[in-house]
């Protein structure tokens, strides 16, 4: 690089400074000439395959609709925020976004606990903000701007309690979960109830608090009961480290799990310790719709790999705010929360799905068998299904 070139882009861009403040002057972000969008993920720590396989989906969506000339001749600028898979980290980086980064709308996070931290800032600062795919019941409860695109806990774990007693045949499970984590405990309360209504019986319970990786006494506590199947609903570094202890005590029978489990390093995780176990999923890849194979054949252009139902809804989610900005009329963040609220009957890779007036979705979801290094399409569980 010679020096001449980089004393002119030096200069260059301290021009582009001085234009970019004059624009930012208008306090309302809805003028400023492109649309400034926050994302808040999990892109490091325990958690962070949902973070980054999340993120690429809302990438992908991001660099088509750009490609196609933005929304209304405005471009989508994301601003991504990591929350090193911390709640706290979530509330604090939300309110970057919301005060510096003067975002028009929000997505994230993937973990309930997370979400429901952020939530409450976006909502004061009158930010919309979209999940993805946080299913705790509690989340949109935080605020009439808080929106999600995901189905919630409460059918999850009706979904999971009756594929358990009708499907695998269970009369008695076992339940094991992290008591201080909102989605972990939510789902499991939620089977639990369920499965019993059913005329199954919880025959053991076990839990753990913070960031362990230790499962030895939880995991003999509930192997001792015999339950027929355990339900695990924890996120999936924490699964395979569960997985083994059950199978080194010489427990045999089944774990299921809930959306939680997935990621791309499940299996590498688990070893053979999962082989025949079951768990929840947000999108069908086998569905013929073109919709949903363009955007399979669209990720694996872009990032050599197969994309799951973390990355297809945070595809879902940019689509949804891209709808928004046209139902209402315009990128301002009062605009993008009334259009959010008019949307119906929306197509989006994970499912046609209205918002309903909790701003949730109702969706279906996918039962996967883990066979080897594959995952096999078992069931698909309707609301409706549920009685
Ligand atoms: N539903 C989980 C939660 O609310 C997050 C999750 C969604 C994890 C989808 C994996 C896949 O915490």
């Amino acid at each position: 690089m010679n020096r001449l070139w980089m004393a002119t882009s030096a200069m260059a861009l301290v021009l582009l400074g001085v234009h970019l403040t004059a624009c930012k002057q208008s306090s309302d972000p809805a003028a400023s000439e492109d649309i400034p969008i926050g994302v808040y993920l999990s892109l490091s720590g325990a958690n962070a395959d949902f973070g980054v396989t999340t993120k690429n989906g809302i990438d992908l969506a991001v660099e088509e609709i750009n490609a196609a000339g933005g929304i209304g001749g405005k471009k989508i600028r994301v601003i991504a925020k990591d929350t090193r898979s911390k709640p706290e980290e979530a509330q604090t980086v939300a309110k970057q976004l919301a005060t510096q980064d003067k975002v028009v709308a929000a997505i994230g996070s993937v973990e309930s606990g997370q979400s429901i931290k952020a939530a409450p800032v976006f909502q004061e600062a009158g930010i919309p903000m979209v999940s993805p795919s946080s299913t705790n019941p509690d989340v949109t409860k935080q605020g009439d701007r808080i929106f999600r695109v995901c189905y919630l806990d409460d059918f999850q774990g009706q979904a999971c309690a009756d594929f358990a007693f009708k499907d695998m045949k269970a009369t008695k499970a076992g339940l094991l979960y992290a008591a201080d984590d909102d989605y972990s405990k939510g789902l499991a309360g939620f089977f639990r109830e369920h499965f019993k209504k059913l005329g199954g019986e919880i025959v053991a319970e076990a839990t753990f608090q913070g960031d362990v990786s230790e499962f030895k006494d939880q995991v003999s506590a509930v192997a001792a009961k015999e339950p027929a199947l355990v339900f695990v609903p924890v996120y999936y570094s924490k699964i395979g480290l569960i997985a083994r202890e059950f199978r080194k005590q010489g427990f045999k029978g089944p774990l299921l799990g809930g959306d939680g489990w997935e990621s791309e390093q499940l299996v590498q995780l688990a070893g053979e310790t999962l082989e025949g176990c079951y768990f929840g999923y947000h999108y069908d890849p086998e569905d013929a719709d073109p919709k949903v194979q363009g955007y399979i054949k669209g990720y694996r252009e872009k990032f050599k790999k197969e994309p799951n139902s973390l990355s297809a809804l945070g595809y879902d989610a940019v689509y949804a705010i891209k709808q928004a900005i046209e139902l209402g009329g315009g990128p301002g963040r009062d605009q993008i929360t009334e259009g959010l609220r008019k949307i119906r009957g929306f197509k989006g890779v994970t499912g046609t799905f209205d918002i309903d007036e909790n701003r949730n979705a109702r969706k279906p979801i996918t039962m996967l068998k883990i066979g080897g290094t594959d995952l096999k399409k078992v069931k698909v569980i309707q609301p409706g299904d549920i009685k």
